[in-house]
């Protein structure tokens, strides 16, 4: 018997929440019992789901807060030329909020991504190879957070979820496909395969200066 409440539910895209502006927490927010109920009940969302992240306006509330954790069984069946290639190695359970995103390592990197707010639906997006995150952690406590690959990933996804930004803003719109797809036609192929087999031009190389 589990004395956990059920999951809460997941709003999806065109729920006004998700494109508002979230607003910040204080520390005596953050340690009252009603958000420290809230971060155990995004917890539980998240491995519910299963998902790698949430944010809070996906569960209807407008706050900068978002919980995330990439968990070693996840990443069993993934084969390890692709883990090697997105750089996705399990992350332990973090809370952020009020998070300040710096982008350290500047390289895009595309890969499939989705999100629990657009159920069913993979795309590829571009994403900065790195980034530091500076805020609070679940003790109101100011934490500091260096990242690259696919917890870099992850980060800048739930970030853009606390400005009010998804996934499918930054995507290359031909890549957008449902998971069973991805699965069926596309899941094994590489990067540049991918691309040649949707029509996505390769992206222009810098200017040279
Ligand atoms: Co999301």
């Amino acid at each position: 018997m589990s004395l956990s409440p059920a999951p809460l539910p997941i709003v999806q895209a065109g729920m006004p929440v998700l494109r508002q502006p979230m607003r910040t927490l204080s520390a005596v927010e953050i340690l009252s019992p009603a958000i420290q109920q809230l971060i155990v009940r995004l917890r539980d969302t998240m491995h519910a789901a299963p998902g790698v992240g949430l944010a809070a306006p996906q569960v209807g509330e407008p706050l900068q807060l978002a919980v995330l954790e990439d968990r070693p069984e996840y990443l069993a069946g993934v084969a390890p030329e692709l883990l090697a290639a997105i750089e996705r190695t399990p992350t332990p359970f973090q809370v952020i909020i009020n998070p300040r995103l710096t982008v350290t390592d500047p390289t895009p990197v595309s890969s499939f991504e989705g999100c629990l707010s657009v159920a069913g639906l993979a795309m590829l997006v571009p994403r900065a190879r790195a980034v530091r995150v500076d805020c609070l952690n679940e003790h109101a406590e100011p934490v500091v957070i260096e990242a690259r690959g696919w917890h870099a990933r992850i980060l800048q996804h739930e970030i853009d979820h606390l400005h009010g930004h998804l996934c499918i803003d930054r995507m290359e719109p031909r890549s957008l496909m449902t998971w069973t797809n991805q699965a069926r036609y596309w899941r094994k192929k590489s990067l540049d395969e991918v691309r040649a087999g949707l029509g996505i031009p390769v992206s222009p190389a810098p200017d040279q200066c």
